[in-house]
């Protein structure tokens, strides 16, 4: 028995030498060690021994369960390392590697006017108001002096959504709308940017929606010097302080008298050239004293209150500024066009 003990230790620790595996490993153990492997086995035929033998067998028989279970724990220790060592030299990370870059974005160019004009006017004290695009014709047509019939709203051909309601066709209507919801008819100085809609064919300078910031500023004793000195900073502050401003006569039937404003070319420093078509000079914005007719219907007196209104389209400034050659170029949204826009 005990020549059998040993050679069933031998036998095992052979194997679990060999062993290249966990599972290989945990073979073994079930196989020698495991309540139907032959050391138990052995224990079982104790009986039939002499009391000399019983304890001196028995002795052996733990020894060499103890040598194999020690075996076996010493080997699998072993391979976990192994393991281990070969995980971490796979999954090895390079810190010195060159991160890879996160794309960010930015505003967009007409975003980005919009909001430099927001806050020259801020600073000036104007307040940003805001209108529905989806507009009554009562706001966007006869509080501003054009009641049905009046030919100039054959200027702007526009979407109707029924007889009363349309897509505004300049943001406009938030002056009427501003006005009247002045409770006590305080003083108003606002500017709204925002979409508009007109029913033109796209090409290179039209589009059927586009961008328009509105002015108005009423109160006692506006005067049309007050318009120019304000669109003056606004031209400097926009296109250059070299630049210079000129009104022109003008008709819209919400201001009177109209104007026009142009900033003088910067292209060719007023000379004349092709950007100017040989006037020295580029159109901007309408603008003009707000009409009484139009100050009456908001709750206004005419008598005691006066006010200038002016109406942008930031396309057309952003075009100017930046040389853009195609209004639709604001809304293709192609990035090799949007990215050289963006500030680092
Ligand atoms: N609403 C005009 C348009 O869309 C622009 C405009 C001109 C607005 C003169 C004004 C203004 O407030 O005074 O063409």
């Amino acid at each position: 028995m005990k020549e059998q003990l040993q050679a069933l230790e031998s036998e095992a620790l052979a194997k679990v030498e060999t062993a290249s595996s966990l599972q290989e490993l945990q073979g073994v153990r079930v196989a020698y060690l495991g309540k139907k492997g032959p050391i138990t086995e052995v224990l079982r035929g104790m009986g039939k021994l002499s009391a000399e033998e019983r304890p001196v067998i028995g002795e052996l028989a733990n020894k060499v369960r103890g040598n194999i279970a020690a075996a076996i724990d010493e080997k699998k220790a072993g391979i976990e390392a192994e393991q281990l060592e070969k995980q971490l030299e796979e999954e090895q990370i390079d810190v010195t590697l060159p991160g890879r870059p996160v794309a960010v974005g930015g505003p967009h160019l007409l975003t980005s006017i919009v909001e430099e004009i927001e806050d020259l006017f801020i600073g000036l004290g104007f307040e940003i108001r805001e209108g529905p695009e989806v507009e009554t014709d009562y706001f966007n047509f006869e509080a501003l002096n054009l009641p049905k019939g009046h030919p100039a709203r054959d200027m702007q051909d526009s979407f109707y959504i029924t007889e009363d309601l349309l897509l505004r066709t300049h943001t406009s209507p938030v002056q009427a709308r501003t006005m009247n919801a002045m409770e006590n008819k305080q003083p108003v100085k606002m500017i709204c940017p925002g979409k508009v809609y007109r029913r033109d064919t796209d090409d290179a300078t039209h589009s059927h929606q586009f961008t328009q910031i509105e002015g108005l500023y009423v109160d006692k004793n506006v005067r049309m010097s007050d318009l120019k000195g304000v669109l003056d900073r606004f031209a400097k502050h926009m296109f250059g302080e070299d630049r210079e401003i000129r009104l022109r006569p003008s008709f819209f039937p919400f201001t009177e008298p109209s104007v026009e404003m142009d900033i003088s070319c910067k292209m060719c420093n007023g000379k004349g050239c092709s950007v100017c078509k040989r006037t020295g000079w580029i159109e901007i914005l309408g603008a003009g004293m707000v009409h009484p007719r139009v100050l009456e219907m908001a709750g206004y007196d005419p008598k005691v209150y006066s006010g200038f209104a002016f109406g942008m389209g930031p396309e057309r400034i952003a075009m100017l500024k930046y040389g853009v050659d195609d209004i639709r170029h604001f809304y293709t949204n192609d990035l090799r066009f949007l990215k050289q826009y963006h500030k680092a």
